[in-house]
């Protein structure tokens, strides 16, 4: 009964009240726990900004120390994920072979295991058991993604060491260990690890607020992150541009765009609608990666930046405030590094976990609250149907 307002998509209406991240759209800024992206960008490291996200201040060298030890601690590679993930053909959909290894994870955790077996509540009002279950959820992804990785290209998984940091121990994982690939990754991750309530974090906040555990939670995360209007979109980009296959052919694909027979996956964005401040930085890194020789040569960088410039001064995206997005910037970077199209909607969500786990943790903190949302009931209307 009452008022009910209307809000498709939920474009104006917050849901929570969060001390987390604050994002700017129209003055394109971004702050964690009250800090500038740029900040910590230049200053801090990635196990830094996942401390500062989740537990609310920038670590010290022991707190930085403990962190690290929990996690590398948790990178266990149980056989029933690996058999669950090798079950799968290798050239199966990254996101389902995800989802299968996290249900498996899943299926063992104590957590999640208690969770259903005992009538208290076991992780809200309980950060103990909540922190722990956070750096298991966190390991468990990564180690998840990492098994997908080599089990799609027939590599041999090496197990992670209890030395070094997470984002190296991820690349050794992959089999991929690289200075100068976990160096670049340190400054990326931080401007991914959080984004409020972009849709995999409601995804994962919508499931948890049903008091279930993080690891399934993160299940509905990943299958949001997979879709086409959220992280998905880079793998459409990439088919976008190699289908087009020369920047002398982008003008036909912005006349179907805007003749609106086709989207242009990697550009717009919900909240961004003049600048993102993580595109320069991101711009910034894949030049640098160009100019190493060691790096792929990345073709699909001069699609994107002429559809940018193109789109830059043609009034359909100018009156749309239509701009290049940072997961595609982010997706070219990752191909620069040498990671094909297949893995980077992955390692893009890997990178965005902290994220959900800071908004998880502070809700563990609160009252508990089911989301569900309401609907205006309209009899007798087309709505859904095809007019005419
Ligand atoms: N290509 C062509 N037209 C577009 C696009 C696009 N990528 N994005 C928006 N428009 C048009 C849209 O058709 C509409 O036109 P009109 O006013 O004539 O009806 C206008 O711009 C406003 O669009 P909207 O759908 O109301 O905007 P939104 O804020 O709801 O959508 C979006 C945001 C990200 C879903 C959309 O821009 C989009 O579909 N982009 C392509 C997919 C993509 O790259 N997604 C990743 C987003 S970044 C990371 C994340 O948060 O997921």
């Amino acid at each position: 009964p009452g008022l009910k307002v209307f809000d498709r998509g939920f474009t104006n209406t917050a849901c929570v009240e969060s001390a987390i991240t604050f994002i700017d759209g129209e003055e394109g800024k971004i702050k964690f726990r009250g800090y500038d992206i740029e900040y910590l960008y230049d200053n801090h490291d990635y196990e830094e900004v996942i401390h500062l996200l989740i537990w609310g201040h920038l670590p010290s060298n022991e707190e930085k120390q403990s962190l690290r030890e929990r996690l590398l601690a948790e990178l266990k590679t149980p056989q029933s994920v690996v058999d669950a993930i090798r079950a799968f053909p290798p050239q199966s959909s990254t996101g389902s072979m995800i989802l299968a290894g996290l249900a498996a994870f899943a299926a063992l955790d104590e957590g999640t295991k208690k969770l259903h077996s005992q009538a208290e509540p076991y992780y809200i009002g309980n950060m103990k058991n909540t922190d722990a279950a956070i750096i298991r959820t966190l390991a468990a992804i990564a180690t998840t993604i990492a098994l997908v990785y080599c089990h799609k290209r027939g590599k041999t998984f090496t197990e992670p060491s209890l030395e070094g940091s997470f984002i190296s121990n991820v690349l050794k994982m992959m089999g991929r260990e690289d200075k100068g690939i976990e160096k670049c990754l340190e400054r990326l991750w931080i401007l991914y690890a959080d984004h409020e309530m972009t849709n995999s974090t409601a995804a994962f906040l919508h499931a948890s607020s049903t008091l279930t555990d993080p690891l399934s939670s993160s299940i509905s995360a990943i299958v949001s992150a997979y879709g086409p209007l959220h992280g998905g979109a880079i793998d459409l980009a990439y088919q976008e541009f190699k289908a087009i296959a020369s920047v002398k052919h982008v003008p036909y694909l912005i006349k179907e765009v805007k003749a609106k027979r086709q989207r242009l996956f990697g550009f717009g964005h919900r909240i961004y609608k003049t600048v993102d401040p993580r595109t320069k930085f991101i711009r910034e890194m894949i030049d640098e990666q160009v100019r190493n020789p060691l790096r792929s040569r990345v073709p699909l960088l001069e699609i994107a930046l002429e559809i940018e410039r193109i789109a830059s001064t043609d009034d359909y995206f100018i009156s749309r405030r239509l701009a290049a997005n940072a997961d595609l910037y982010g997706a070219l970077l990752y191909t620069a590094l040498g990671f094909e199209s297949d893995i980077i909607v992955a390692m893009a969500s890997l990178s965005r976990v902290p994220g959900p786990m800071a908004h998880w943790r502070e809700s563990m903190q609160q009252k508990p609250m089911l989301w569900r949302p309401q609907q205006l009931y309209r009899e007798g209307s087309k709505i859904g149907f095809p007019r005419g």
